[in-house]
């Protein structure tokens, strides 16, 4: 039976609808608050640009211009996510925003990201070379600038270094947090003798936010909702005090990627449940991706278990009972996309999510439990899209843009259900907009799906530094001669 209508919760016990209730009031998070966040998210946006510097690390790039749409020339970029390795190739035409990409995608085996550093780099380079090898075979390359999209938070005093802040998304490898990560990745790629010179070190929401405004120009904020969760925006070189003794041009600009998951890592505004607190608890870094730990990818299927767990062990509650749910118990059993599946399930019965429950998990579900599955599943999902909004709303609230568009890339935002319009629908509260004449008139501030900043974004970054360089301007910089 499909229907467009939600199952009916008039089968649901007492003891699950008190639950739901519960669920309901721990994850909901209103209007007011919502507002509350934002308002000191500014703040800690201001901080974090300050000498002395707040949990937001809002880290200069030395990405200091927008594309124009008209850089060509070849490059490398290489895109180190959470779950992927990329390499690509791409050319930047002649014509206006136009170009041409070759890539290769490599699984980041699960046992590198707990592994030594050696490993790393060595597997990177390894991809690395196996991409030329396989687009350039028996040709000689002259050296290729590349484009490093390394999406980790990262103190950049020039635009070809960046001292890993710490590892975020999961990550715990040995021997990198505190050193600059170029030189490790060099020293891999001379072992191999690879045609490359790094160019540029990117974050993707860097990439992002200068992808997609290489094909619009309205584009003023980048964000990816994906594993992990971050933004970055431009700013005026005369608004970030803690760059200040380099007596930059005051209306030059510079790109800063935020690293807004760490907003609000002292506690003060986020409606934490308990089940943040055990997620932050069990992570490899503690006290640490505080805003991101509440929304991003890598964390939605696991809150989603640990209320599930809670419940079942509730004597109160009647949930799963008799069941063995020693599945069900193992962490990061359930990533994000099982929690969309749930949400996608079109049937009033739920069926979809019951076979789910039973293939994945081996658990047989009843109607009323499968509700609590289902409610479950949208408060949790709509809380994180309506915490990211308040992001947005704090860049564009500190920069004064009523209008702009936002490019967004990441599995969350591109695949989550309802992800998109449970954002558009938190910023409209937060910033008091009147309601939409009719559904084509667009928001003032609208989140789109973004170009590939972590490919092409990267390109364009290195274009954009090789012609600064020429220009002359050498802020940033730490190896010229790869620049010749
Ligand atoms: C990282 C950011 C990154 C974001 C999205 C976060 O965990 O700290 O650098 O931009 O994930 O990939």
């Amino acid at each position: 039976m499909l229907t467009t209508m939600l199952g009916s919760m008039a089968d649901v016990p007492k003891d699950l609808m008190q639950e739901i209730k519960r669920l309901e009031q721990l994850f909901t998070v209103d209007t007011a608050k919502l507002k509350a966040i934002t308002d000191h998210f500014v703040k800690e946006l201001e901080k974090g640009l300050s000498v002395e510097g707040g949990s937001i690390p809002m880290n200069p790039t030395w990405c200091m211009a927008f594309p124009t749409g008209y850089e060509t020339g070849t490059f490398l970029a290489l895109d180190m996510g959470g779950t992927n390795l990329r390499v690509c190739e791409i050319v930047l035409t002649d014509e206006k925003s136009e170009f041409d990409i070759i890539q290769s995608k490599y699984r980041m085996p699960e046992e590198l990201k707990s592994g030594t550093s050696e490993e790393l780099w060595e597997y990177i380079a390894d991809c690395l070379q196996q991409f030329i090898e396989s687009h350039h075979a028996g040709e000689k390359l002259d050296s290729l600038p590349l484009g490093f999209t390394f999406s980790y938070p990262a103190t950049q005093d020039y635009i070809d270094h960046g001292v890993l802040q710490r590892w975020t998304k999961g990550f715990d490898i040995d021997g990198v947090e505190g050193k600059n990560v170029v030189p490790m990745f060099e020293a891999a790629i001379a072992k191999r003798g690879a045609p490359i010179k790094l160019t540029a070190l990117i974050n993707d929401t860097t990439g992002t936010l200068i992808a997609s405004a290489y094909t619009d120009t309205k584009m003023k904020i980048g964000c990816i909702f994906g594993t992990g969760c971050n933004a970055a925006y431009m700013e005026n070189c005369g608004s970030i005090p803690k760059l200040a003794h380099m007596n930059l041009p005051p209306d030059m600009p510079m790109a800063i990627n935020c690293e807004w998951g760490a907003f609000d890592n002292e506690h003060k505004v986020l409606p934490r449940t308990p089940y943040d607190i055990i997620i932050d608890k069990d992570s490899p870094r503690p006290g640490q991706q505080a805003f991101e730990k509440m929304i991003a990818g890598l964390y939605l299927g696991e809150l989603f278990r640990l209320v599930l767990v809670d419940l079942h062990d509730n004597k109160e509650v009647h949930i799963f009972e008799g069941q063995n749910i020693d599945k069900l118990r193992k962490a990061y059993t359930l990533d994000s996309s099982f929690l969309s599946l749930v949400e996608e399930d079109p049937f009033e019965n739920l069926s979809e999510t019951g076979d789910l429950f039973q293939n994945k998990l081996g658990i047989t579900t009843t109607h009323p439990e499968l509700e609590l599955i289902r409610r479950l599943a949208e408060l949790i999902g709509t809380r994180a899209a309506r915490l990211s909004s308040c992001g947005v709303a704090a860049i564009s609230k500190k920069k004064g843009y009523e209008t702009c568009h936002v490019g967004a890339d990441g599995s969350v935002f591109n695949k989550y259900p309802h992800f998109k319009q449970r954002g558009a629908q938190a910023l409209r509260e937060i910033l008091d907009w009147a309601p939409k004449k009719n559904s084509k008139e667009e928001d003032p501030i609208e989140i789109l799906a973004a170009e590939d900043g972590s490919g092409v974004g990267a390109a364009l970054i290195a274009a954009l530094t090789l012609k600064r360089v020429k220009e002359g301007n050498m802020a940033g910089i730490l190896h010229p001669e790869n620049f010749k």
